[in-house]
């Protein structure tokens, strides 16, 4: 096992529209850097990544053991083939970014920072706004998607 297995990341839906074009990935690399800012990896080619540069903004949702399905659907195929958000309950967040219905708590960043490192780029963004909703987040294991 990696030694990086060993690290604790919740799993999260990122929610973004960039002028009416909306799309939902699922992300772990998702920490908390001060009292009111998240930083959030975002591979380099995910479609995700494009719409967040083209807006710049994006929500978060904070999945719970329920939403393992909706985890895999969003982790597995990109917003570029297929609608993701079909089917799925989801709101608005303050930017008008999808956020879902039933999660943890849902935040409303906008981007702050931006860098590429590695095949990753890092959005730093600001939360404008946010709401707990309660339930147990869900602990990312690679193993139970990958
Ligand atoms: C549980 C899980 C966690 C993931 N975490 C991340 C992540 O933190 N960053 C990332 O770029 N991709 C992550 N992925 C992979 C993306 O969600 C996946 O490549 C997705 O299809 C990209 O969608 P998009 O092209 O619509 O943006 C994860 C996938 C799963 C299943």
């Amino acid at each position: 096992m990696p030694a990086t297995e060993a690290l604790t990341h919740g799993v999260y839906l990122v929610g973004v529209d960039a002028e009416g074009v909306r799309n939902l990935m699922t992300a772990a690399w998702v920490t908390q850097i001060s009292s009111n800012a998240l930083l959030l990896a975002v591979g380099r080619t995910h479609y995700t990544a494009e719409l967040i540069r083209r807006c710049g903004h994006f929500s978060l949702s904070v999945l719970t053991g329920e939403h393992r399905e909706i985890a895999r659907r969003c982790g597995t195929v990109s917003g570029r083939r297929e609608n993701k958000l079909a089917g799925l309950p989801l709101g608005s967040s303050a930017d008008g970014d999808p956020v879902l219905d039933g999660a943890a708590a849902h935040f409303s960043c906008r981007v702050i920072e931006t860098a590429e490192v590695l095949d990753h780029v890092l959005f730093c963004g600001e939360i404008v706004s946010s709401t707990h909703f309660g339930g147990t987040p869900m602990q990312y294991h690679p193993g139970d998607f990958f």
